[in-house]
């Protein structure tokens, strides 16, 4: 018979995988509500928010049975992180209910796109002082990874300039193109196909952010917003 508390049936049961929305999986924005503005800018809805939110509640779970009782900063990478980052400290929150150490939240902006391209330089603003990090346990927050070289340069930033302990990573979303740069991704809610994406946060040329649900943009909307 199975033994329910083996360690790998423990992590059988703790460990969750990221789901994987296929690369034909769309679904038209005229079934959900979508703000008028936007409608004719956007292809289809591939992530609705209800999916979004029971995700980061069981993602929340594998942090806390990953990171266990210890201090630990928790740090959102604005702006396209804004959203995912409440959700998930509002679950973690719940996940640490018998915790005897404290959570800090803390937010830093990072800058690399500009239209549909990554500008290859990021810009990082924020972290009021220096020290802020120095030591900690850092659970970064972040929208989306894809070519990884954003992440990898924050990870670096992170370690030799702000002297962060340990740092891990959890994003919202995952795409499915080859990494310029391998990244860890230890905490993932969607791996997402090759196409661009708007809304929970993230934006295209800071337009959509207020978007509910994660949409496919139309190539009218990607010129409509396109900066020249
Ligand atoms: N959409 C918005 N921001 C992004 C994306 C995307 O598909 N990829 C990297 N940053
Ligand atoms: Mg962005």
């Amino acid at each position: 018979m199975a033994d329910c508390c083996s360690k790998a049936a423990k992590e059988s049961m703790t460990k969750t995988t990221s789901i994987s929305i296929p690369d034909d999986y769309e679904m038209p924005t005229n079934s959900f509500i979508v703000p008028g503005c936007y409608r004719s800018d956007l292809k289809s809805v591939i992530i609705p928010e209800g999916l979004i939110r029971d995700r980061v509640k069981r993602l929340a779970q594998e942090i806390h049975d990953e990171i266990g009782d210890q201090p630990l900063v928790v740090l959102c990478i604005l702006k396209g992180s804004y959203r995912f980052f409440t959700a998930l400290v509002d679950d973690l929150t719940i996940a640490r209910h018998s915790c005897a150490t404290p959570l800090v939240v803390d937010f830093i902006r990072a800058k690399s796109y500009e239209n549909t391209e990554t500008t290859g330089e990021l810009q990082l603003f924020g972290l009021s002082s220096l020290g802020e990090l120095e030591n900690q346990n850092v659970l970064i927050v972040e929208d989306i990874v894809d070519s990884g070289l954003t992440m990898h340069r924050l990870l670096h930033t992170l370690h030799s300039k702000y002297k962060a302990k340990k740092c891990w990573t959890s994003l919202l979303l995952s795409k499915r193109v080859p990494r310029k740069i391998e990244v860890p991704e230890d905490f993932v809610a969607f791996d997402i196909p090759d196409k661009f994406i708007v809304g929970y946060g993230l934006d295209y040329n800071q337009k959509f952010r207020d978007l509910n649900h994660i949409c496919v943009m139309s190539e009218s909307g990607i010129e409509k917003y396109k900066n020249h």
